[in-house]
């Protein structure tokens, strides 16, 4: 099997393709030969120095280091003790560390039953390996946390990033709410495209002091990360929610310690369960995957490059 690894945790050391003997699954282990890879944020900042590097690091799998977490493929090796998926699924899912097992920039998962979801026929692949981290954190964020009604108000800051385009489209075509989206002028009409009612522009001033005139929301969800939590809790309805999808601003950890507990961080983890209600709402036609660039596996650094510029508008994927 084929890894995009780097040897070692080494920072700023390059990944490079590897090639490993494939083994066959552990009882507990379903195997999927990846069709599609998702990339995000998650994946480069994995390398670099920080608490995610640091726990990958001490409970993951030990080098050679992959990273990525999104895959869509087809199952083709189960373990003895394994039901629920057979060989020939189409499947999504994503990898996790905390399992120790390696990410999902391979050729080769091993993941267990759990972390992997059914595709209805016809569901596509590339777009199914688009759609785990992004698809559940936009989910998680407006339905679990956020608890959006139809008629209810949502404010997604980020409109046009990979959480941030589904979490419009979940807010107003699953949900029926009425949605704000912030972006910046050149992304303007493919937000509204996506079902925003309102679309802001965060270059003409505070997005924030724009926003309170369409308040106030039930959830407002932050995918950027440097807009203001006490800001962002002031355009709250009573009982709303502002849920933090982009945690680095260290802001928004003393918005998590200090009351009114409004602000929520979600952790878009993917398995079968959360997986499975958007995977429906795409199949059913109600929300749209955005595939804006494909990389060749081999050139995952330059999917890297482009991602970190923070400028991209949908997802990222890569082909093994
Ligand atoms: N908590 C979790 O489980 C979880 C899950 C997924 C992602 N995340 C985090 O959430 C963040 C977003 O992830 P993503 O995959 O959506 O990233 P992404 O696709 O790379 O987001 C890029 C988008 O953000 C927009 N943007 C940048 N600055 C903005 C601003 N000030 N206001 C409004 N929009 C702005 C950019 O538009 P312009 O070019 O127009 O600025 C671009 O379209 C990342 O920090 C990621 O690590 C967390």
């Amino acid at each position: 099997m084929r890894l995009m690894a780097q040897r070692s945790w080494r920072r700023g050391e390059p990944m490079a393709l590897v090639e490993l003997p494939t083994p066959e699954p552990a009882p507990d282990q379903v195997r999927v030969a990846v069709a599609a890879i998702g990339v995000n944020p998650v994946d480069w900042k994995m390398r670099e120095l920080g608490p995610l590097r640091l726990a990958a690091r001490l409970i993951g799998a030990p080098p050679p280091v992959v990273v990525g977490v999104d895959f869509a493929g087809v199952v083709d090796a189960i373990g003895a003790r394994v039901s629920g998926v057979r060989v020939g699924d189409r499947v999504v899912g994503g990898t996790d560390f905390s399992r120790r097992q390696r990410g999902s920039y391979a050729d080769t998962v091993f993941v267990r039953p759990d972390q992997v979801c059914p595709l209805p026929d016809g569901f596509d692949l590339e777009v199914a390996g688009a759609l785990p981290v992004a698809g559940v954190t936009a989910w998680m964020s407006v339905v679990d946390i956020g608890r959006l009604g139809a008629g209810q108000r949502a404010l997604i800051l980020g409109a046009s990033g990979g959480v941030g385009q589904l979490a419009v489209q979940i807010a107003k075509r699953v949900r029926g709410g009425h949605v704000g989206g912030v972006c910046s002028a050149k992304n303007a009409a493919l937000v509204a495209g996506l079902g925003a009612d309102v679309v802001l522009d965060y270059a003409q001033g505070d997005a924030l002091a724009q926003a309170r005139a369409q308040g106030p929301y039930q959830v407002v969800v932050d995918c950027v990360g440097s807009y203001d939590g006490a800001g962002c809790r002031a355009l709250l309805a009573k009982g709303g929610r502002h849920v933090i999808v982009s945690g680095e601003s260290p802001r928004s950890v003393a918005q998590l310690l200090v009351p009114p507990f409004s602000s929520k961080s979600v952790l878009g983890r993917p398995n079968r369960a959360r997986l499975a209600p958007v995977v429906a709402a795409v199949a059913a036609g109600q929300v749209r995957v955005n595939v804006a660039h494909r990389f060749p596996l081999a050139e995952a650094e330059a999917a890297h490059r482009l991602s970190r510029t923070g400028r991209v508008t949908g997802k990222i994927v890569l082909l093994p």
